[in-house]
């Protein structure tokens, strides 16, 4: 069984007492709360005392949030099926991880905003990045136009700049509207209308279609009246996600098995992957992350001569997937099947590249000895996450980072891309006149 609150998980943890390796909050894909990424083996996770870095670009996500419009109704379905057998289930000989349904379930939640696990998630990160890099001072924050995610750029800043913040100005604060006509590194898709038509759920569906069905029929035999759905488990799965997202616990994580959550964080994985991934009809979905790349490579190059040492930016699960898809990291081969089984070592999982408040961190860096020239690396949620790409050296492969010139030459692909190209047009589906 799982424990139920995230929250006493983690503060067993900071008394140092070692926590259960797996449970089911580490397993909910981008739905699940913050959580470091596992250490590549062979990679150090900190540079040598001889290195230093010099240029820092932090894509942050926003943190933990109530559930989209979309998703809701599952729950609030569920809530409704579960409260016309109220009578039943509260008579009846229930399994004790099913207990909590005696006195019904009532939910409270709410859509789309950021929760207060979100807002703590981002303020803690904020002052953790202010002590990770002393001697690079950020002077500006960059956020998505989006609610959660303004309001997470808020919390990162208290957290990094202190109270002082409020008085910044817009020069120091600013938003990129997320929109069809603002061509942005932060929501590419929103300008390439034909993603609209790409992003199906047809995957998700299919999974959904074998994975669900037992977890219905085994719930209904051990809760009577209830006749519930597909989508009313579907809606428990959510609800075990959206209850920790907003209040740190929830009794529905323990009524599932590890490998129904499994399951579960199979189907976000392919919901990802298909809408901002590599199961985008290619070339989509690394094309529409070279934007992310070129800006990267435009402030490490800087090529406008006027690039900071450090930037504060706040997107979205969908920046970090798209950005890594154009890098073709964390691509699986043959492609994630739709219909099963789970591939249990595939490389693209959200639970741990882009769970709530992730933080893709992008360091430039040199060393006065360990390393010649320029040099970058990704620590993505505070792990390095090797840029088997452009790795040569052996330095490279224990720091999982590259040489800046071969980091660039490595990314062709995105350098010859440009939005508005005869290339972006075709897959876009715009018409050039
Ligand atoms: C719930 O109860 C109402 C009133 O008895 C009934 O009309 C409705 O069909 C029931 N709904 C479900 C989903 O069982
Ligand atoms: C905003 O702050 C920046 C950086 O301190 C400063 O250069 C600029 O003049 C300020 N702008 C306004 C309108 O106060
Ligand atoms: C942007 O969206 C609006 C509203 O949905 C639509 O009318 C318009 O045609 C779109 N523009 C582009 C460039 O896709
Ligand atoms: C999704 O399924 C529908 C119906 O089967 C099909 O028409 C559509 O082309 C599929 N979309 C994708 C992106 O595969
Ligand atoms: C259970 O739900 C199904 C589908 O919603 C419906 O067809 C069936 O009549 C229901 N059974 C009972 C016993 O209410
Ligand atoms: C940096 O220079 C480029 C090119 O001249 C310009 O478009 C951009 O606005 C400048 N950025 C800042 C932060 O001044
Ligand atoms: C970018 O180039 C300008 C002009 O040479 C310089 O003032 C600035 O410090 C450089 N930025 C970084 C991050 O090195
Ligand atoms: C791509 O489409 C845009 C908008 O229609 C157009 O301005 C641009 O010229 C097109 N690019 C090419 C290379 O045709």
């Amino acid at each position: 069984m799982f424990f139920r609150s995230f929250l006493s998980v983690s503060l067993v943890s900071w008394v140092g007492v070692v926590v259960a390796a797996d449970s089911a909050w580490q397993h909910l894909g981008n739905l699940s709360p913050y959580q470091k990424a596992p250490l590549p083996s062979g990679v150090k996770a900190d540079l040598p005392d001889d290195c230093t870095v010099d240029q820092v670009m932090l894509m942050h996500r926003h943190g933990s949030r109530y559930p989209l419009v979309t998703e809701l109704p599952f729950i609030q379905g569920l809530q409704y099926k579960l409260g016309n057998a109220s009578d039943a289930l509260a008579k009846a000989k229930l399994p004790s991880n099913l207990q909590f349904l005696k006195k019904g379930y009532t939910t409270t939640l709410g859509v789309n905003d950021l929760t207060a696990p979100g807002r703590q998630q981002l303020f803690n990160h904020g002052v953790e990045f202010r002590l990770k890099y002393p001697n690079l001072q950020a002077s500006s924050v960059l956020a998505g136009g989006q609610d959660r995610v303004i309001e997470s750029a808020q919390w990162f800043s208290q957290g990094y700049f202190g109270r002082t913040w409020p008085t910044l100005n817009e020069t120091e604060f600013s938003t990129l509207p997320e929109n069809n006509v603002t061509i942005s590194w932060i929501t590419p898709m929103d300008t390439c209308p034909l993603w609209q038509y790409a992003y199906g759920n047809n995957a998700t569906v299919t999974w959904g279609a074998v994975y669900l069905p037992p977890i219905t029929k085994r719930l209904n035999n051990v809760l009577p009246h209830t006749n519930l759905t597909d989508d009313d488990t579907h809606g428990a799965l959510f609800a075990c996600a959206y209850d920790l997202a907003a209040h740190g616990v929830s009794p529905w994580c323990d009524a599932f098995t590890e490998k129904e959550i499994a399951d579960f964080e199979y189907e976000l994985d392919l919901l990802m992957d298909g809408a901002f991934g590599y199961n985008l009809p290619s070339p989509m979905g690394p094309m529409l992350g070279t934007l992310f790349v070129n800006k990267l490579i435009e402030r490490f190059s800087n090529s406008t001569g006027n690039a900071s040492a450090v930037y504060l930016e706040f997107g979205h699960d969908t920046t970090i997937d798209q950005a890594l898809a154009a890098l073709g990291l964390a691509k699986d081969s043959p492609p994630l099947p739709a219909s099963g089984p789970v591939p249990a070592n595939r490389k693209f999982k959200t639970s741990i590249q882009v769970p709530f408040a992730a933080q893709m961190v992008w360091e430039k860096f040199s060393c006065t000895s360990s390393a010649k020239d320029a040099q970058i690396r990704l620590v993505l949620n505070e792990s390095p996450l090797p840029l088997s790409a452009c790795a040569k050296s052996s330095f490279d492969k224990s720091h999982g980072s590259c040489s800046y010139d071969s980091f660039v030459k490595a990314n062709s692909y995105s350098t010859s891309t440009q939005w508005g190209s005869a290339a972006w047009n075709k897959t876009c589906g715009v018409a050039a006149f």
